[in-house]
C-alpha cells in the first residue's frame, strides 16, 4: 500500500501575513496519516523552511532551472532549492508548458537537474480540453512522460508523476474518479514497462481536487494523493483534503 502524498501547489499566491496564518494552520492540524507538502513561489521558500522546520510538513519550489549553474538571468538552479531544503520541485506544470513554452526534453532535463541534488521533482503531465475531444489523451500523456523516463534512465532517486488535465486545472471541471483512474493507469502500465519499482511510485491527481471529492479520488487504485491549487490556499481546505488522503 503507498503511502499517499498531498502537495499544495501555491502557484503565484502569497504574502508574509497569509503565509503564517495558513502554515500555522496547516501545521496545527498534525499528524497527518499522509505525506504533505507545500510548493510555494521562490521568495517565500527561506519563511517556509522556518515556520516548518522539524514539522513533517515538507515543501518545495514551483519550477528550478536545468542548468547547474551560469549566466542564466533570473533562473533558480535545483542547488539554491537544496540550499533552501527543498524536499520537492514541480517541473512542467501545464502553465508554464503554456507561458513558457517548456518542451518535453526540457521538463525532463528540469527534473534530472532536480534528482541530481536530491530533490524530488512532481512532474506534470496532462491533456487540453481539444486533445481529449480529439481522443489524444493517452498519447499526450505517454508523448509528455516519456521523454522524462528515457532522461532520468539512469539517475538515481525517484519522480513523482501528476497528472492534471488542463481542463480541470482551476476551472471546477474535476475529472471523474473513471476518468482520472483511466489515465493513471495508463501512466502506471508505462512507468511498469520501465522501472520494476512502478508500483512503488507515486501518481499524484490535479484539477479542481476539493475536500468535496477528494476521497473518491484518493480511493482509486492508480491515485496516490493530489496535487493541489486553490484549495490549497485555505487551510481548511487542505487540511480537509490531507485528511481524504490517509
Ligand atoms: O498544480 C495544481 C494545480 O494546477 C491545480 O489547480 O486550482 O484546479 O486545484 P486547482
Amino acid at each position: 500500500m503507498r503511502r499517499k502524498l498531498v502537495a499544495g501547489n501555491w502557484k503565484m499566491h502569497g504574502n508574509h501575513k497569509a503565509n503564517a496564518e495558513l502554515l500555522d494552520g496547516i501545521s496545527g492540524a498534525r499528524p497527518f496519516g499522509c505525506d504533505v507538502a507545500v510548493c510555494v513561489p521562490f521568495p517565500y521558500l527561506s519563511e517556509v523552511a522556518v515556520a516548518l522546520a522539524g514539522s513533517d510538513v515538507r515543501w518545495g519550489a514551483q519550477d528550478c532551472s536545468q542548468h547547474e549553474q551560469g549566466a542564466y538571468t533570473g533562473e533558480v538552479s535545483a542547488g539554491m532549492l537544496h540550499e533552501f531544503g527543498c524536499r520537492y520541485v514541480i517541473v512542467g506544470h501545464s502553465e508554464r508548458r503554456q507561458y513558457h513554452a517548456e518542451s518535453d526534453q526540457l521538463v525532463a532535463d528540469k527534473a534530472k537537474a532536480a534528482l541530481g541534488k536530491g530533490i524530488t521533482p512532481i512532474v506534470c503531465v496532462g491533456e487540453t480540453l481539444a486533445q481529449r475531444e480529439a481522443g489524444e489523451t493517452e498519447a499526450v500523456v505517454k508523448r509528455q512522460l516519456s521523454a522524462v523516463i528515457h532522461t532520468l534512465a539512469h539517475c538515481a532517486g525517484e519522480m513523482v508523476v501528476a497528472y492534471e488535465p488542463v481542463w480541470a486545472i482551476g476551472t471546477g471541471k474535476v475529472a471523474t474518479p473513471e476518468q482520472a483512474q483511466a489515465v493513471h493507469a495508463v501512466l502506471r502500465a508505462q512507468l511498469r514497462a520501465a522501472t520494476p519499482r512502478a508500483d512503488q511510485m507515486t501518481l499524484l491527481y490535479g484539477g479542481s481536487v476539493k475536500p468535496d471529492n477528494a476521497a473518491v479520488l484518493f480511493a482509486q487504485p492508480d491515485i496516490d494523493g493530489g496535487l493541489i491549487g486553490g484549495a490549497a490556499l485555505k487551510a481548511a481546505d487542505f487540511v480537509a483534503i490531507c485528511r481524504a488522503a490517509g
